[in-house]
This record gives structure tokens, sequence and C-alpha cells, in this order.
């Protein structure tokens, strides 16, 4: 074994020190003190060389590496594949990032099942689940459980291995002995290695552990998935450190009282990022769902005021959406605004917008916003149906049950454009919907897609009467666009 011994390097000014300091005697900075090994010997680990020219770094000519696309294991899941990019790159190293209790184990326990028993023409993979969190027993439970939900029922599949240790220099030495193609870490927070004093889950171990399974999915091409819990501030593991380490970041993610599951990728070396697999969480694990705007929109109240359909983007693919909005007398002193599934600060902007621009009463009425199904959405494209959906619950109107809504809300009132308006418009046609409230186009661009009515409006005032149904008694001299 080569001698290694570890530091303390502070992350905020560089400073280092033999031991650990609550404080950095430099820089001031409290518990900024981190964990590093330090290799002894410039020939560090095993033969390879960490330091120095190796071998195998020979720089070539760009011209002469060969460009093909990634050669990639096909996955049968087929909106896991597609937030992947496709399918799994062998050497490949996945973080799958969630709240605890999301579903990340039951995922990757699908997949590993999938994997190891293979379909018709995919043949079997080898798997290798680690686990530090739960014991053997507890995961044949839940494998048992997810077999259940099949219509016939077969024996667990034999390329399936199970390994539950928190050591990772034993885990790697494990991984070595199986040779799977495939290897999952359940969760990066309970590894450790031993040669660090710091505890399993610090930012110094989640560091040093995920470099290691880099190094071992990189030399070996055994593709690696390593589950990380995000801390209730949405950080994986402190700093974002995991993040730059591997080739592809997931987020499972979704409310935990409700079904659905959206796995999101926010990096992808190997594909698209901001792509989304839909997912519903049942008594027999994770299905997938193909049609998620079909099941969005499945309990949605016709008619109902303060509900609007919102056409958002999720990666490639447009995703029909329903927002509620309800505003309610303020009970005690300041008005509430309170958003589920929407950002905070664009629900204060959409509120401000109609007080002040369209001069609605809502300083003294709390105002709660919900996206049915649990989704969370960032698009600015949604702002409208924010607005319709808060208008409508204050007016106590329906939005016309067969429209969708569509465009960002500026400071001034104005409307505006989101892009990849046809895509959208060609999802709402398709699931039915006969009109669509969009911005005013200034430039001519292609037409609007067909089975449609898309109407343009300039302004969210005109927007908000094109949108509520035509039942309300307007005040005089108001123009329906
Ligand atoms: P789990 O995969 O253990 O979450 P994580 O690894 O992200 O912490 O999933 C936990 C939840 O999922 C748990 O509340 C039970 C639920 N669940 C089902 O509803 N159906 C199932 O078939 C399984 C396996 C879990
Ligand atoms: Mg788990």
């Amino acid at each position: 074994m080569p001698k290694a011994h570890t530091r303390y390097v502070c992350q905020q000014c560089g400073r280092v020190s033999a031991s650990y300091m609550g404080r950095c005697p430099q820089c001031g900075e409290y518990n900024s003190m981190v964990e590093e090994i330090v290799q002894a010997e410039p020939t560090g680990r095993g033969s390879k060389g960490q330091r120095g020219l190796s071998i195998s770094s020979t720089p070539h000519r760009l011209s002469e590496i060969g460009g093909e696309a990634e050669e990639r294991i096909p996955l049968p899941i087929g909106e896991f594949a597609r937030v992947l990019g496709g399918g799994i790159v062998p050497g490949s190293i996945v973080l799958v990032g969630g709240d605890p209790g999301i579903g990340k184990s039951t995922l990757m326990l699908q997949m590993a099942m999938v994997m190891a028993s293979g379909t018709a023409n995919i043949p079997p993979r080898r798997v290798l689940y680690v686990s530090g969190e739960e014991s053997g027993r507890q995961i044949k439970m839940r494998a048992t459980r997810l077999q259940a939900g099949e219509e016939k029922t077969h024996p667990l599949p034999d390329e399936l291995y199970l390994l539950t240790e928190t050591n990772l220099a034993a885990v790697l030495e494990h991984v070595r002995q199986v040779a799977p193609s495939l290897l999952i870490v359940d969760s990066i927070q309970t590894m450790y290695l031993p040669e660090l004093e710091s505890s399993a889950g610090s930012v110094s171990q989640v560091r040093e552990t995920a470099s290691r399974l880099r190094e071992l999915a990189k030399s070996s091409g055994i593709a690696v998935f390593i589950i990380g819990h995000v801390t209730k501030e949405g950080i994986i593991a402190g700093p974002r450190i995991l993040e730059h380490i591997v080739d592809t970041v997931l987020y499972l993610e979704g409310d935990r009282f409700q079904a659905y599951r959206l796995l999101r990728s926010v990096k992808n070396r190997f594909g698209a990022t901001a792509e989304v697999g839909v997912f519903e969480m049942h008594e027999h694990g994770l299905r997938e769902v193909v049609n998620p705007s079909e099941a969005f929109l499945a309990e949605r109240m016709v008619n109902a005021p303060g509900s609007a359909i919102a056409v958002t983007m999720e990666g490639t693919r447009p995703l029909l959406v329903e927002v509620q909005g309800l505003t309610s007398p303020t009970q005690f002193g300041n008005a509430r605004r309170t958003p589920n599934g929407v950002d905070f600060n664009r629900l204060l902007l959409t509120v401000a917008v109609l007080t002040r621009r369209l001069g609605m009463k809502l300083a003294e009425q709390d105002v709660f916003v919900n996206v049915v199904g649990g989704l969370q959405i960032d698009e600015p494209a949604a702002d409208l149906a924010i607005a319709a959906a808060i208008v409508s619950s204050l007016r106590d109107t329906p939005v016309r049950a067969d429209t969708v809504l569509i465009g960002e809300v500026g400071l001034a009132g104005e409307l505006r454009m989101p892009g990849q308006m046809g895509m959208r418009l060609r999802e709402a046609a398709k699931l039915g919907f006969k009109r669509a409230v969009v911005p005013k186009r200034l430039r001519r661009g292609e037409p609007w897609p067909e089975g449609i009515d898309v109407i343009e409006a300039r302004s969210l005032r005109q927007a908000l009467d094109a949108a509520l149904a035509p039942a309300v008694p307007r005040p005089k001299g108001r123009k329906v666009v």
C-alpha cells in the first residue's frame, strides 16, 4: 500500500493545516477546514501513477480521435433512458439525487432488476447493488414487492448481486471479484474511506469516495450510479462538489404525498439536459407515465374558478399542467403569498403586476398557488396561467375549459413570447384544447399550428379577458380580444 496521509485545507482561503481546526486561523471562517488525502509517493495508487507522465496520456490530433457516438447499453425503462439521453454509457458515472423517501432506492433497484433480467432482445447484464443504508433482507423484501406487480412472476435474476457495506475500499475489492457491468451505490453519504478521519457523509468523505468511484468507472468501463440525498437546502452533501465529479446528475423529485415523480437531468455529458422522465409511485414500485399531460389533467375540475392550464417545456417535451389559484381575505395583518410548485418570487411578481398594472385588489387577499400533481414549474411561460388562476379565483369566474395559456408576464403588464411555441401548441391541440391565449407576435414567423385557435394578446389584461369565461360582468369599455 502506498503511504498516504491527510491534511486539512480551508475551503475559503486555502490555508493548510495538519490537524482539524474549527475556525481557520487565516481567514477566520468557521467550519471551513476539509480533510484531503495527500499521496506520499508520486506513483500514488497502484501502478497507474497519479503524478508525472503516464503512457496512456499521449496527446493526439483531434482529427485522429474517433468521433463515433458513445456506445450505449439499452435500458428498457423508456422514461429513464430518455433522461440519460438514450441508454447507459459504459464507464460513465451518474448521480441520482433527491429528498429522502422520494423513491431513489426503488428506482435504482427496479433498474438493477430489469438490467440483470434482460428482455427478449436485451441480454442480461451483471449488476452489483451496494447498500450502506438497508439490510439485505430489507432490499430483498423490496425486490419481491416490485416483482409482485408484474403479470407473471419469475425468480429474481441470477445476475443481480447485493452487497451491504459502507467501507469503500472493501466495496472496490468486491467489485473486482464480481466484475459487474453496472454498479449502484446507495448512498454516497454512507460510504467512507478508512484513510480519512472525518465521518461518512462529510464533505471530504463524499468527495473522495465519489472520486474513487469515478476512477473505477473510467478505468474499468463499469457504469456507476450513485445515490445522493439532497439536504434540506436542496444541495447534495454540503457544497455541490459531487456535481463536478460525475458525468450526469439526475434529480428525482415530486411531492412525497403525491404519486408523480419526475426524474430530471440537470447535467449530462452524454445527452441533453433538462430532459424529464415521468413516473408514478405505485404499490409495486415506480411505473412509467407515457402520456404525462393526460395524467396531469386527469383529475381536473372543468369550469371551476381558480384553475388554468399552462403548457411548460420540460426538456424537449411539452407538458400541460393545471395551475390552481385561490384568493381569500387576509385574516391577521399581512397578506400571505403561498406558492406550491411555482417560484415564490415569480408569484410575488405576478401579484405585483396584477395589483399595479391591472388594479386588482390583492393587497388584502391571501394568495395561494398550486401546481397539480406535485410538479415544480420554473418556466416563466407559466406566468400567464398563474395570473389567470389567481384572477379567476378573485372574480369567481372560471377560465374557459377549452383554453390553454402560454406567456411570460413582464413588469409593465406586457406579455412576452416564450420559445418552442409550435411544440406547445401542437401538444395542447393533441389533448383536445381548442383555444390558446398567447403573446402577440411582433415578427412574422412560422404560421401557428393547425387544429387550435390561437388568440394573440399584447397585454396581460387582454389575455385575461380572452381567457376567462364570457359570462363575467365586465366593467364598461373593456375590449375583448
Ligand atoms: P425509497 O426508494 O426507499 O426512497 P429513497 O431511497 O429515495 O429514500 O422509497 C420510499 C418510499 O416509496 C416509501 O415511502 C414507500 C414508497 N414505495 C411505494 O409506494 N411503493 C413501492 O413499491 C416501494 C418499493 C416504495
Ligand atoms: Mg434509499
